[in-house]
């Protein structure tokens, strides 16, 4: 049958979450994106001071964020509406500095633990798109169909500084690159649940196909696998 719960990884900007919002919407599944919450107990971190290397502090605030992920009321340009502490964070989960500290704060095992849970509770009501770094590896080992997207770095970085600057932001090609370039590292490198293809993923390379392409490949394993 039609796959129930479907997982997609990958490194930044690598198209997983494009893809997946337009596969939930074909399928009328939910889109649950998974790194807005590491975003979001980095900047809630960033901003009581807490430091991207006190495990103990940053595994006590992702057991308790009160955090809310809230679908749109009106098509205003976003698929959700993060809400922290009774605050709209959407773009300030955005920022270059949140960028900077998230992959350190993702490493601590205390952390992926509180948020994995959540996430895992998330997706075993099924029907469900959820996309991460470790979503077929660890979160929903289960999943019926596990896609792994990856690209050139280069390209990635390119991607991500279009959108960035489509925001306004002010920021070099240069910058992103190497931001990019140390966040994949980090993510890579980590001991608990590194960034990795789970065994029976597919995997597909992004970096000559546009949005359209990918999510039609993706539609067909779909269409083979009911
Ligand atoms: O997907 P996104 O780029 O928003 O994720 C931000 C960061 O959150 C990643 O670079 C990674 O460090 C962390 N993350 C993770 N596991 C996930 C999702 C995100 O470690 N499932």
């Amino acid at each position: 049958g039609t796959p129930l719960r479907i997982a997609i990884d990958g490194p930044a900007a690598s198209g997983k979450s494009t893809l997946a919002q337009r596969l939930a919407a074909h399928l009328g599944y939910t889109y649950i994106d998974t790194g807005v919450m590491y975003r979001a107990v980095t900047w809630a971190a960033l901003r009581r001071g807490i430091s991207p290397e006190d495990a103990e502090a940053l595994t006590h605030l992702a057991e308790s964020l009160d955090l809310d992920i809230q679908r749109p009321t009106v098509a205003d340009g976003r698929p959700y509406t993060v809400i922290v502490e009774g605050e709209d964070v959407t773009w300030e989960l955005r920022r270059p500095e949140v960028d900077a500290a998230v992959s350190q704060v993702s490493a601590h095992p205390g952390v992926r633990q509180a948020l994995s849970q959540r996430q895992r509770q998330l997706g075993l009501r099924g029907r469900v798109v959820m996309v991460g770094r470790d979503i077929g590896t660890v979160v929903l080992p289960e999943a019926d169909l596990k896609i792994y997207l990856d690209a050139d770095l280069e390209t990635r970085a390119r991607r991500r500084y279009q959108e960035l600057r489509e925001r306004g932001q002010a920021v070099s090609f240069e910058e992103v690159l190497e931001a990019m370039r140390q966040r994949d590292a980090l993510d890579q490198g980590r001991e608990v649940a590194p960034l990795r293809p789970a065994p029976d993923a597919v995997v597909l390379d992004t970096t000559a196909l546009d949005i359209e392409e990918v999510f039609q490949k993706v539609v067909a394993l779909i269409e083979a696998r009911c």
